[in-house]
């Protein structure tokens, strides 16, 4: 074996799929659920996806940010008329993490402060400063320690402003759901509060929208809910269907200046037509509003599953807290009823997390399979 063992892995290799299901290497389907970490939006290899990936690296696969990419000022001008923010700048990379990275960046060269805000059970990364704002010590290592970083309830808006009060802080980063934490989400009121404190300290508020971004949990953005409106949004994940892309959104008042970001790979025109095209077919197929339908559905429908201890969560990012721990229960899944889900970092948490276009049947699937293994596991 020459790969680094820092991963649990399912025992499962997948070399195939098509919409929500995929095949392993024996030729065995599995329901996915999970589209590994919340990353699969339209199914996989949906073909209109497929032709444009395609036609992109026949055409011109990759050139750097030295030259204009039009692919890049196309996917832009569509993000963000299709997220409700029109006036808002577009700034790419290549993964979650780099987004958070950059986005503090961003909010320390203008604000000239370096402190930053996040939440208990945040997750933001495993680049420096966005483990630094990840509430888990066990994934940082002592060289991200040295950032200056405070961590705050997740409903505590009143905690937020006194820190804020201070003067010191560059921004408040916090999650539109948690998703790693287990699916938690702070009030509407706390995140206009929140957003209150940052506009009267002149500090930026940062909403991750990593994992609920991209319609998954039935508006564009989770924290669209709310009625704020962040200095920055960071998206990847679903953003390009499984191509690696990421990036931030960032108001039009946020001064910024050549050479203050950069990157070799982001927004190349590989990734932009990924992302052009995962965005056209959330579009044509209305696919934030399936995502509210389609949650709305699962989570009522679970809510009765005896051994079903808690359901939270919006569209489709959900996380069922069972009786039994989660990795007895998703095991059972796997290898009784070939379903593929998440965990979380609380440990009774099962994640599902499927593609915006899986099957009203698949869902009800899944329904009757968590409800016969949380029989079984009880008997
Ligand atoms: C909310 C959130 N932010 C950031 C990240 C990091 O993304 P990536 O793994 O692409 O760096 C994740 C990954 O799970 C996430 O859930």
């Amino acid at each position: 074996m020459s790969l680094l063992p820092v991963y649990s892995l399912m025992d499962v290799e997948l070399v195939r799929g098509a919409g929500s299901v995929v095949t392993d290497a024996n030729g065995i389907d599995y329901i996915d659920l999970y589209g590994g970490h919340a990353v699969i939006t339209i199914g996989h290899c949906h073909p209109h996806y497929v032709a444009a990936v395609q036609q992109q690296v026949a055409q011109l696969g990759f050139y750097s940010n030295s030259v204009h990419i039009g692919v890049q000022e196309q996917l832009a001008v569509e993000l963000a008329n299709a997220s409700g923010y029109p006036d808002y700048r577009w700034f790419m990379v290549n993964s979650g993490a780099e987004a958070n990275e950059n986005a503090l960046k961003l909010a320390s060269f203008a604000t000239g402060r370096s402190a930053v805000v996040a939440m208990r059970g945040a997750f933001h990364g495993r680049t420096s400063l966005a483990v630094a704002a990840t509430d888990n010590p066990k994934i940082q290592a002592p060289v991200n320690r040295c950032h200056d970083v405070t961590f705050l309830p997740l409903d505590d808006a009143t905690a937020v402003a006194e820190r804020l009060a201070q003067g010191d802080v560059a921004a408040v980063i916090i999650e539109g759901i948690q998703g790693v934490g287990g699916v938690y989400e702070a009030s509407a009121h706390t995140l206009r509060t929140i957003e209150r404190a940052c506009t009267d300290t002149g500090t930026m508020l940062v909403l991750d929208e990593v994992q609920s971004g991209m319609g998954r949990t039935g508006t564009f953005f989770a924290h669209q809910v709310a009625g704020i409106q962040p200095h920055i949004i960071t998206m990847a994940k679903g953003l390009g269907n499984g191509f690696p892309v990421g990036g931030i959104l960032v108001h039009p008042d946020v001064a910024v200046w050549d050479g203050m970001l950069g990157t070799t790979f982001g927004g190349n025109h590989l990734a932009c037509a990924a992302a052009l095209a995962t965005l056209h077919v959330v579009q044509r197929d209305n696919l934030v509003a399936e995502a509210a339908r389609k949650g709305a559905y699962l989570i009522n429908a679970v809510r009765g599953i005896a051994g079903v201890t808690a359901v939270r969560g919006r569209g489709l990012m959900i996380g069922i807290d069972t009786v039994v721990p989660s990795s007895v229960v998703r095991a059972h899944l796997v290898r009784h009823h070939r379903m593929l889900t998440g965990n979380a970092s609380t440990p009774n948490t099962v994640r599902v997390l499927p593609a915006l276009t899986i099957d009203d049947g698949l869902l009800q699937q899944f329904v009757e399979a968590l409800t016969h293994t949380l029989a079984e596991l009880a008997s």
